[in-house]
């Protein structure tokens, strides 16, 4: 069968897939908002984010295939239910993933952070290097993301917690499930890492209750979504260095606003939603596959449970 394609991404180029796609498929039809006439073919949408009609305009959709591995941008509502919806997380997405969280741990490990600011105020001053097993990172989130973070981490030498939302056994780390064990797992950890999904259940988790959990002087890196974090209680609690530095990659608005108090912090860093990201020429194979799947009405590799969120 052809697949017929819709494609909507405010952050993707549309140029890049469609290149991609044509190394997997010899016939297909590819269409943008800008370039869309027969909306009753199309069976397959590949979307970063719903058009503003959201999509009930293709009334033969078999899949919605989100270019992301998190679906919060998507309003439930405006989704078809009767249609499946899967994420995308392929090898590409996963090692950025793990290569930021590295960056990122090292950093704090290694007191960059403080090397960064003495080396602005030109001062000359050491700091004895420890060793990775004396630091513990907690990560928050051990799905497909997560637990290759987990892993990655603990193969570094770290000493490694994660926490779920039901058990999990991964090969070296200690894991923690439910908010029982969430207060369990945050005082032992140096470094907390978040990979969590935006969902009803996490919004606003990163609260100044869950900071009263961690030990003083934690460092915080967060590469879930920006809605898990309540400014004003982390602002605070930088305050008080309860939470001694952190790393923000995501922001609940994005681009993070000019006026934002968190621009002005030398011990918040901020990147630009850069932690991980699909290439369109190594994801293209998940996507294909799904693609296949849908049009022979088979389940779809990571179909999200919308009752669950993620
Ligand atoms: N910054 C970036 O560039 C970037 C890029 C990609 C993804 N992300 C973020 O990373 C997130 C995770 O992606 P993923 O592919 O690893 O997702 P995933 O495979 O769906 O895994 C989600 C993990 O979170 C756990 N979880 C969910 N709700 C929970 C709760 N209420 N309490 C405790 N644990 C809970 C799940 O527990 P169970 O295992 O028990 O279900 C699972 O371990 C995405 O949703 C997105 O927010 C960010």
């Amino acid at each position: 069968m052809t697949p017929h394609i819709y494609f909507n991404s405010d952050i993707d180029s549309p140029v890049e897939w469609r290149d991609a796609l044509a190394t997997e498929f010899r016939a297909f039809t590819f269409s943008t908002a800008e370039a869309m006439d027969s909306p009753d073919a199309v069976d397959i949408a590949l979307i970063w984010q719903l058009p503003p009609q959201g999509l009930k305009q293709f009334r033969n959709l078999r899949a919605i295939l989100c270019l992301g591995a998190g679906i919060s941008q998507l309003d439930p509502s405006l989704l078809p239910c009767h249609v499946p919806l899967a994420r995308l997380v392929d090898d590409s997405l996963t090692r950025t993933m793990v290569d930021y969280a590295k960056t990122a741990v090292y950093r704090f490990h290694r007191a960059f952070h403080i090397f960064e600011q003495q080396s602005r105020e030109r001062t000359w001053q050491f700091r004895p290097p420890t060793l990775t097993r004396d630091t513990s990172v907690g990560v928050l989130g051990l799905g497909e993301i997560g637990s290759s973070v987990a892993k990655a981490l603990g193969d570094e030498g770290f000493c490694v917690h994660g926490w779920s939302r039901t058990a999990k056994q991964l090969a070296g780390i200690n894991t923690y499930l439910g908010w029982g064990g969430l207060w369990q797992m945050l005082p032992r950890c140096k470094i907390i890492v978040n990979v969590l999904p935006l969902t009803d259940a996490t919004r606003a988790i990163l609260s100044s209750e869950f900071f009263s959990h961690c030990r003083d002087g934690v460092y915080l890196i967060n590469m879930g979504r920006g809605g898990h974090l309540v400014e004003q209680d982390f602002l605070a609690a930088l305050d008080s260095r309860r939470i001694a530095a952190a790393t923000l990659d995501v922001a609940s608005v994005e681009p993070l606003p000019p006026m934002d108090a968190l621009w002005n912090r030398p011990d918040v860093l901020i990147t630009p939603h850069v932690a991980g990201i699909s290439i369109p020429r190594v994801a293209v194979r998940k996507v294909a596959e799904n693609i296949r799947r849908a049009l022979a009405g088979q389940p779809l590799l990571q179909q999200v449970d919308l009752a669950r969120g993620y």
